[in-house]
């Protein structure tokens, strides 16, 4: 039997070690929430274009609504011409044969990683790659070799070392640092040692790209159609819910029949599928993104006059690196209390002794938000003695 005396044990344990999580009570829309009853500009979402507020996809969504769900897996109660239609948009979005639906990015990982690899294929995996990719590799029981972060050298010779089938994996923008992987070298590297090359765009997929398509890192660096598979998260640029595979028509016939995510498992519902099926138009046109770049532009020089590090962060999620996890934790509810929503993101979500305050920027925050969030960093900073 499980002793909750050990449960007790081992959650003073965390509040110890300043590691310990117990998320607020907030109502958010856009850019603004209400966090424990009092109204706070909020960089903690990662709806980055504002789409999931947009009055046209909500009332498109509500309009569609005629069950909640289908209320069984694909398998066995069919496919929706809906599912069908959003899984064809994003084939086409992503320039693929196919597109495959999962309840959302998180089984997309487990799904497409753990059937492909199934004990045979070694998998090469960057070091900071998300918590999803890191289980999906513990699911395949395969030999896993991790490189060092966005190190295409260390890659290359292990890559040169290893027989057998090879599966490299990426994130485009990377969650917890907001840096851009080299992608361009990393893809010429995957080639040519005949390594099929997937890539989680979970935060460049609709906000990074070619006006117009907005296609991702891929696309930012021009190898879009060198890349394998793809993977997404409808819950970010787009502002919906639900996650996606793009891949070649076989190898979606194969994950329908055997990944695990998709068979036993509920389908994603029609009305999300209408949300996004109404979003990735919007999310097109353009305008979304210049705000949220002017806003990004605006507040990394802001934050780097004030003498902050945000590390190599190149997009939308900036990390102010504080280290300590005991400091990040005290200057993230200082800034709370000031009005400035944030969260301290620490170990296991990134290693020890690299604690930060993580920033989602959004299109949706004016330029007074983020004037008002530089005051609050320069206040709440100096009386916390990190600036
Ligand atoms: C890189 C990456 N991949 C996948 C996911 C999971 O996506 P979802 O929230 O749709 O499960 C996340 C979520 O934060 C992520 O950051």
């Amino acid at each position: 039997m499980v002793s909750i005396h050990d449960v007790i044990n081992e959650l003073s344990d965390l509040k110890e070690r300043n590691l310990f999580r117990s998320p607020p009570i907030v109502e958010a829309i856009g850019s603004k929430a209400i966090v424990n009853g009092k109204q706070k500009i909020n960089f903690c979402t990662n709806d980055y274009l504002g789409l999931s507020s947009s009055r046209r996809v909500v009332a498109g969504t509500i309009q569609s609504l005629r069950t909640i769900s289908q209320c069984s897996s694909r398998l066995v109660a069919g496919n929706s011409p809906i599912l069908l239609e959003l899984e064809q948009t994003i084939a086409r979005h992503r320039k693929t044969e196919a597109g495959l639906l999962y309840p959302n990015g998180y089984m997309a990982n487990l799904g497409l990683i753990s059937t492909l690899s199934r004990n045979r294929a070694t998998i090469f995996s960057d070091e900071l790659n998300h918590a999803s990719i890191i289980d999906a590799c513990r699911l395949s029981r395969t030999n896993v070799k991790v490189f060092a972060h966005n190190d295409e050298e260390q890659l290359e010779k292990l890559l040169h070392s290893t027989r057998g089938d090879k599966i490299v994996i990426t994130e485009g923008v990377f969650s917890m640092d907001g840096d851009l992987s080299k992608l361009d070298r990393i893809c010429s590297i995957s080639k040519n040692y005949d390594a099929t090359l997937i890539v989680d765009d979970a935060h460049g997929d609709f906000v990074f790209g070619q006006p117009g398509s907005y296609a991702g890192i891929p696309e930012h660096f021009h190898v879009n159609e060198r890349i394998d598979m793809s993977v997404s998260s409808l819950s970010k640029g787009l502002g919906c819910f639900g996650g996606y595979v793009a891949c070649s028509n076989p190898i979606r016939e194969l994950l329908i029949n055997k990944s695990r995510q998709l068979i036993y498992t509920s389908a994603l519902p029609e009305h999300l599928c209408v949300a996004s099926l109404i979003a990735i138009p919007l999310a097109l046109k353009g305008h979304l993104q210049k705000r949220l770049f002017r806003n990004i532009r605006l507040i990394t020089k802001g934050l780097a006059a004030l003498g902050f590090s945000i590390g190599k962060s190149a997009s939308q999620i900036i990390p102010v690196m504080i280290g300590d996890e005991k400091k990040a934790v005290n200057f993230a509810s200082g800034l709370t209390n000031n009005g400035i929503f944030v969260q301290a993101i620490r170990y296991p979500t990134v290693s020890k002794g690299n604690a930060r305050i993580r920033l989602s920027i959004t299109s949706d925050h004016t330029y007074t938000d983020i004037q008002v969030a530089l005051n609050c960093f320069e206040y709440v900073g100096k009386r916390n003695g990190l600036i």
